[in-house]
This record gives C-alpha cells, structure tokens and sequence, in this order.
C-alpha cells in the first residue's frame, strides 16, 4: 500500500482525515463511545497530513465522534422499521458506518468525488450490497442509479458535507431530491455559526472553506424539509462531562442559541415539492 494516493487529497476532500482519526482514536479509548474496528484496521494504511494539525484537537474529536454516533442511531432506527431499506451516503469519504450499522440493509451506497473513491477502493471491497459511486454529489445522475426501491425505503445520509456548498446549490439539491424521492428520509448536519468564528477561517486557509449557514431548523424546514428530530451536537457532547473540559462546569451554556446550533445534526423527511 502507497501513501502517495492519499497524500494527493486536497481541499474538501482533505478534511475526511479528520473525521476518520476521529473514529479511530474513539475505538482506541477504554471509554469509547463506539468501536470501528474496520477504520483502526485502515488508519495504519493512510498517513496524516500535518496541516490538519492545528485544527485536529480533543474536543473536535469528541464532536466528530458523537456526530457518528448520532447518524449510526438514526440509521439503526431506520433499519429496525423499514427492513428492505437503502442507504446512501453522500460524501462518505472513509465512512465505515456499513461496516459498524449498515449490514443489514438491502444496499449501502459510498458516494464521493473519484479521488476519496479511488482510495476507498484500495481499502474496501465493492460488493452487490455495498456499493461505491464516484461523482458529485451535485451531479444528480446518482438519483437515477439507485436500486429500485420506494422513495419511503430510502435513506439518504449527508454527514459533513452539505456545509461547503453555497446556499442556493443546497436549495437546488434539496429541490431534485423533493421532485425525485418524495417521502424519503434525508439526515445531515448544518452549521449555525459563522463564516467568521476560528473553525471556519481554519477550514478556509486548508482549501476548504465553509459557505452554507443556518440561524436554527427552521430555516431548513422553510425549505420544505420536515423536520422528525433535531440534535445539538453542542449539547450532545455534554453527555460526556469528563471531555469537555471547563465546560462540564458550565453545561447550561449549550442551551443558549448560539452553541445549541452551532451544529444540528437534523432528520428529516423530504416532503413533496410545492413549485
Ligand atoms: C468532512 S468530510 C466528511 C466525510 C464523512 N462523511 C465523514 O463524516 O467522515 C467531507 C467529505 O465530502 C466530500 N465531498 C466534498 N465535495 C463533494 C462533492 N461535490 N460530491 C461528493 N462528495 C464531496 C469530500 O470528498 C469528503 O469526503
């Protein structure tokens, strides 16, 4: 195995070393809040990219971890009541969610730019039931390449990813998957900060800079989403006192806007388009 593929990442694509050390250095605690024992089995095999140093750091850990808890839940939650269901991920980068929650699913599906797919091909095999699709997501060709399957079987899963694209690209995805899958449940996070708070100008100066912002879910559920359940992820972390520092002193600040959705981690069902 050459680390040269993986050294080549840049931009966007770069950040999912961040969220993949994340996963592993969780499976490694004593105290950890899920095992993936298939990422700790990969991780030897990538090499870190230094530049992420100053943003990579304990309480970004902790929030990357408790983020794939939370989509793991909702995903083992849609499985339990829809047996024959479908799930995609889009912009999986090195998610190993299939391999933690998603084996028993009709099919899951890895969906990323070719260069995250070409290194997830030389560490994950394709099978009939765990595919990999290489594209934009904001090439809507994917829709129509999914297995056969009824919009209200179908799971759509956008962990990290829908927050560096513009407002109106997200509103025109939104959009083609109301026209396409009406009644399908779509999951993703969505920031509530700010182009100008210290994480944003980080992720920008990496080449990945963050442009989609919401105040709370009602701005998502303005764009014709029904919102089934909203998470901070702020007060989700709260839920582990001894990682958060002097913030286990103080976890009623989580509560205030600001840092209640700082980051939601939203379910939602895509309801018919009006337009
Ligand atoms: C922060 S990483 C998240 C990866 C993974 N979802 C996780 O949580 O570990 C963002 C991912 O979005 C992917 N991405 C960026 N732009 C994309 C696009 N236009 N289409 C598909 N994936 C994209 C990147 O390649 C990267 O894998």
């Amino acid at each position: 195995m050459s680390n040269q593929l993986q050294s080549q990442l840049t931009g966007i694509p770069r950040t999912l070393l961040m969220t993949t050390r994340a996963r592993v250095e969780e499976h490694q605690r004593p105290d950890a809040i899920f095992r993936d024992p298939k990422v700790a089995e990969w991780w030897p095999l990538l090499s870190w990219d230094a530049a992420l140093d100053r943003f990579y750091s304990p309480i970004a850990q902790l929030t990357w971890a408790v983020r794939a808890k939370l989509f793991d839940q909702i995903a083992q939650r849609y499985l339990a009541h829809h047996p024959d269901a479908i799930a995609i991920e889009l912009g999986a980068g090195l998610s190993t969610r299939y391999h933690r929650v998603g084996q028993g699913y009709r099919c899951w599906i890895e969906l990323d730019l070719p260069e995250v797919t070409a290194l997830r091909r030389r560490l994950d095999t394709e099978t009939e039931y765990h595919r990999f699709f290489s594209r934009s997501v904001m090439d809507f060709s994917w829709m129509d390449e999914l297995p056969v399957c009824s919009p209200d079987n179908l799971l759509i899963i956008a962990e990290g990813l829908l927050m560096y694209f513009e407002a109106t690209q997200v509103r025109e995805f939104i959009h083609q998957l109301q026209q396409r899958f009406p009644g399908t449940t779509l999951v993703f996070d969505a920031l509530g900060s700010s182009p100008r708070s210290k994480g944003a100008r980080q992720l920008a100066q990496l080449g990945a800079p963050l442009k989609w912002f919401i105040k709370n879910e009602q701005d998502v559920a303005a764009m014709g989403l029904f919102i089934v359940n909203a998470q901070s992820l702020i007060q989700e972390n709260c839920r582990y006192p001894s990682r958060i520092g002097i913030y286990r002193w103080f976890p009623w600040i989580s509560k205030l806007p600001p840092l209640r959705n700082a980051c939601l981690v939203l379910e939602t069902t895509l309801t018919p388009n009006r337009s």
